[in-house]
């Protein structure tokens, strides 16, 4: 059994059918990949449903459960980034000549057509990219599993030492003078399994100016400084300052792939529908986060109305 050694002994002893639960749904795999509701009299959906409901409810308990023990703290929710409209009109006139919308014929009619210049979004949209990496930045959770090859040590650094002195939080020197000989050394040995966090980077203020803020310009670079080439953009984007597809030798290898897929989709969301809320005078309610690992997860449900814009 692999189970308890990667998702603990308690999580086996707490749901002893989480095993089973995946076999029934691996028989309904096909089904629910066709979308078929629950409902729908074919042999097995409902137990292969449950099954998922099951597995769905302890695996996010799991996730709260890690969080909590292991980082002792919850995800702030960030501002409203996508609800602004100015951004949004100003990304919408971004990539419009990278997005050509209108009318088909297709197999019934006129149909919504949209054709998008990927190689023109990938080149020509600072703005659009820079509120992606924000958007990652915020609510992507990645974690890099590094294999130590040979023992070695990591001194703790200056700032993380104020920063322990002072209970975790941002310290000036004044206050922590009792610790300044404290310094800590973690020894790591060939063979050890590192993990690191890089959600925590993401969200760390000493990183981030207002770090719980959606701030869509934040990785914009303007480039007309007086060394400045004359064909040069009037912006680029900084891809340095945050890691959601992880770093080193693990780095994710589908990074290009999913870069242009995010972007295309993106733009297309962006040209072919607005988005309100579904209850107008509840209007833009934040759910805020469960603690998760990878994504953040809304705390509740956000229901929404789509336009079509075209
Ligand atoms: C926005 C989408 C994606 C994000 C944010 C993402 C993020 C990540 C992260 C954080 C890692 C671990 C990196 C590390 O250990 O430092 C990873 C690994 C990996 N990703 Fe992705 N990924 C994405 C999409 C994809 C896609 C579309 C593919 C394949 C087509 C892919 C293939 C891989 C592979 C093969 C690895 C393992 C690399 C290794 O261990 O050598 N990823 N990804």
């Amino acid at each position: 059994m692999v189970l308890p050694s990667i998702l603990g002994s308690a999580f086996v002893h707490n749901y002893p059918d989480t095993a089973a639960d995946i076999f029934t749904i691996d028989e309904s795999f096909y089904k629910f990949m066709m979308d078929l509701p629950s409902w729908i009299p074919i042999t097995g959906m409902r137990e292969s449903s449950n099954a998922r409901d099951r597995v769905k409810r302890s695996m996010g308990e799991l996730h709260a459960a890690i969080s909590a023990t292991d980082r002792g703290e919850l995800l702030p929710g960030g501002s409203n980034g996508p609800c602004d409209a100015k951004l949004l009109s100003e990304i919408r006139e971004e990539v419009a000549p990278y997005a050509t919308s209108g009318w088909a014929k297709g197999v019934s009619g006129a149909e919504p057509s949209l054709k998008l210049d990927s190689a023109g979004i990938r080149h020509e949209t600072p703005l659009l990219q820079s509120a992606m990496l924000e958007a990652m930045r915020l609510y992507t959770l990645s974690t890099s599993y590094k294999y130590i090859n040979n023992d070695f040590a990591v001194e703790e650094s200056e700032v993380d030492k104020l920063v322990r002195a002072n209970g975790g939080r941002l310290a000036t020197e004044s206050n922590t003078d009792s610790l300044r000989h404290s310094s800590r050394s973690y020894k790591l040995r060939k063979g050890d399994i590192l993990c690191v966090p890089l959600g925590l980077q993401q969200r760390d203020p000493r990183y981030w100016e207002d770090e719980s803020s959606f701030n869509a310009r934040r990785f914009l670079i303007q480039n007309n400084g007086p060394h400045s080439k004359q064909d040069e953009p009037e912006y680029s984007v900084d891809y340095t300052q945050t890691h959601p597809w992880g770093v080193g030798a693990t780095k994710c290898r589908g990074i290009k792939f999913s870069h242009e897929e995010v972007l295309n989709i993106a733009v297309a969301v962006l040209i072919c529908w607005d988005i309100v809320p579904a209850d107008p005078a509840a209007g833009w309610e934040h759910p805020r986060w469960l603690p998760a690992g990878g994504t953040a997860i809304p705390k509740a449900d956000l229901r929404v109305k789509l336009r079509r814009r075209i």
